[in-house]
């Protein structure tokens, strides 16, 4: 084991941040774990500081501490700024979360970065997440320099996603019959698994790694994707072989078949042309830096084991959307007419 260390996990009570502090308390370290405490609950066995970072004040219970790693996963500039103003100075490493979203063209995998929002920005706008990333990473690597470590994750899955784009695939996999595959089966998808991700940023901070990543695993085609699924889920006995109908994206898209996640969603999938380089990041720089992405299979088991008896759905086609969109495609085959508006089922 390595040296003890006093790791804070800024977050830690939902997803990812918790998955961080529960991995570092189950690696020995002494963890604190600083929140509003809205969110869920920490993780067993870590000290727990209420603090805001909604206004200066809010971040005073930790002025004075000294740790010797730290854990950020904010999305608002003024947010980073102020807990930087309280530990920037002690701090032995520190770990900023980005995203891929920083980059301002998804079609392409060479992008520069979007414009930073104003470093004091509290504005949380979606619209603006990306943007306000940027500005965040630029604040941490201002003030740690040569110990300032961002990875920028391309989609997280896993058990505890609360934006679960993963989910309905195996579980829909698991229910058999035909079923609706987007798009082509050579379009790339990519992910990373959250346990991999936590772990590699625990790694990160006992060997010191710094400089800033794209987190994420090797693309594969989305026919080997569902592929994968179902022999994972055929391996643990939860489904037979399925039967998958590729329909392509312009007909999903005229029939309100929504992209990547939300309602009438289907996660994973993004379309051709915009989102090619979104798809399709070199891991190569974060694995040669230790990150040790999962194969497929061990994923969906750990997704199966925690959610399937219980899923908490956030993207996903209801099953009379599916039905709908298979039928009229099949109309559409045998060389009916089909409206853009499918009738309510
Ligand atoms: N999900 C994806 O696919 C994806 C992809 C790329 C990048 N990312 C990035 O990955 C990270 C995911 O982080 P996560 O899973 O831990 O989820 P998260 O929803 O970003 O967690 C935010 C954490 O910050 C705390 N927090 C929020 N507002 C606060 C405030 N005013 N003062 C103090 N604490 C506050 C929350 O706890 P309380 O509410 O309890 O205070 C929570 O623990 C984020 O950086 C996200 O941008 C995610």
């Amino acid at each position: 084991m390595t040296d003890q260390q006093r790791v804070l996990v800024l977050g830690g009570t939902v997803y990812l941040s918790k998955e961080i502090a529960a991995q570092a308390v189950a690696r020995g370290h002494d963890v604190t774990v600083a929140a509003r405490g809205e969110s869920g609950e920490p993780p067993e066995g870590v000290e727990f500081v209420r603090i805001d970072r909604g206004d200066d004040e809010g971040v005073e219970p930790l002025r004075g501490r000294s740790f010797d790693a730290v854990v950020d996963v904010a999305r608002i500039p003024a947010q980073v700024r102020r807990v930087l103003d309280v530990l920037g100075d002690s701090a032995g490493h520190w770990t900023f979360v980005s995203s891929i979203s920083v980059y301002a063209d998804h079609s392409r995998t060479d992008s520069e970065v979007l414009e930073p929002t104003d470093a004091d920005n509290e504005d949380p706008d979606i619209e603006l997440y990306g943007r306000n990333k940027v500005a965040c990473e630029d604040l941490v690597r201002e003030r740690l320099g040569g110990k300032a470590f961002i990875p920028r994750p391309g989609l997280i899955v896993g058990a505890g996603d609360n934006v679960d784009r993963l989910g309905y695939w195996p579980l829909r996999i698991a229910e058999g019959g035909e079923v609706l595959a987007p798009g082509r089966p050579e379009r790339l998808v990519q992910w990373i698994d959250v346990e991999d991700l936590a772990s590699w940023i625990l790694d990160a901070a006992e060997r010191g790694t710094s400089g800033t990543y794209n987190a994420i695993g090797e693309p594969i085609g989305m026919g080997s994707f569902l592929d994968g699924i179902a022999d994972a889920l055929i391996g643990i006995g939860a489904a037979e072989r399925p039967d998958f109908t590729w329909v392509p994206q312009e007909f999903l898209l005229e029939h309100g078949v929504m992209p990547w996640a939300g309602p009438e969603s289907l996660g994973f999938w993004l379309p051709e042309p915009d989102y090619d380089g979104m798809i399709a990041h070199d891991p190569g720089p974060a694995v040669g830096a230790g990150l040790a992405p999962s194969p497929l299979g061990t994923t969906v088991e750990r997704w199966w084991r925690a959610n399937a008896a219980a899923p908490r759905l956030q993207a996903g086609l209801s099953r009379e959307k599916e039905g709908a969109v298979l039928g009229a495609w099949h109309d559409r085959e045998r060389g009916f007419d089909v409206p853009d508006e499918l009738p309510e089922a």
